[in-house]
């Protein structure tokens, strides 16, 4: 697929060559860096603050896509957006009025995206699509790189698509979550368009390799 932008996750990058990791995949192909933030509330596993975004930015000119797996996200996303996030996504479900904190992450200049876990129904998010620039599709539940992927999730895909084409074209669809070579095709078809891999990539051999694999499956 055409625009089709691929974002690893740093989650499964090895941290002792995080610099290398991220310009070796930069190198690779990827468009964008997503950076994992879990903070051991909202997920069972405590990840990255923004002082690691902060050397992320430094190290690379490609987007720098921050998803928040955290509690408090009102608090935190401006941290992380001075750090030098492109991209917040947040969990609405973790926001007293998500509205209200898209708002002021678009006003602090970042884009604004909202996460939907496999058990959320679009009905419940369906109310932040006018605050949004993207939507981010979890095809596993969050908090741990390398799960298998829960196909269940690609109609609901489809779905979003579908809603979003009629009331707001333009809005990305960014899927997240056991992406590799042998599934991004179901998961672009189904109208996936930003795609999140971190062990599908990090965990191979040669991410060049792999993310051309990747855009061929997709071709
Ligand atoms: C899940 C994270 C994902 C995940 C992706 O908690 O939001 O970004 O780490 O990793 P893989 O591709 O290994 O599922
Ligand atoms: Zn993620």
């Amino acid at each position: 697929m055409a625009g089709m932008k691929i974002a690893p996750s740093i989650l499964s990058a090895d941290f002792s060559r995080l610099k290398d990791e991220i310009q070796a995949v930069e190198a690779a192909g990827a468009d964008w860096i997503h950076v994992d933030v879990m903070d051991g509330h909202f997920v069972p596993n405590i990840t990255i603050g923004p002082v690691v975004v902060e050397w992320v930015r430094k190290v690379t000119t490609v987007t720098v896509d921050v998803h928040l797996m955290i509690t408090d996200p009102d608090k935190y996303a401006p941290e992380f957006i001075k750090a030098g996030a492109d991209w917040i996504s947040i969990h609405p479900e973790t926001c007293a009025n998500p509205n209200a904190t898209l708002k002021k992450i678009r006003a602090l200049g970042a884009k604004t995206s909202i996460a939907v876990n496999p058990d959320v129904p679009l009905t419940q998010v369906a109310g932040c699509f006018d605050d949004v620039d993207m939507i981010l599709m979890m095809t596993v539940f969050p908090g741990f790189g390398g799960q298998a992927f829960i196909a269940d999730v690609l109609p609901k895909i489809t779905e979003v698509r579908r809603l979003i084409d009629a009331r707001k074209p333009g809005v990305l669809i960014e899927v997240d979550g056991g992406i590799k070579t042998d599934n991004i095709a179901t998961v672009v078809q189904a109208g996936g368009q930003v795609i999140v891999s971190g062990s599908g990539i990090f965990k191979t051999p040669n991410y060049a390799d792999t993310i051309r694999q990747m855009r061929q499956a997709v071709a």
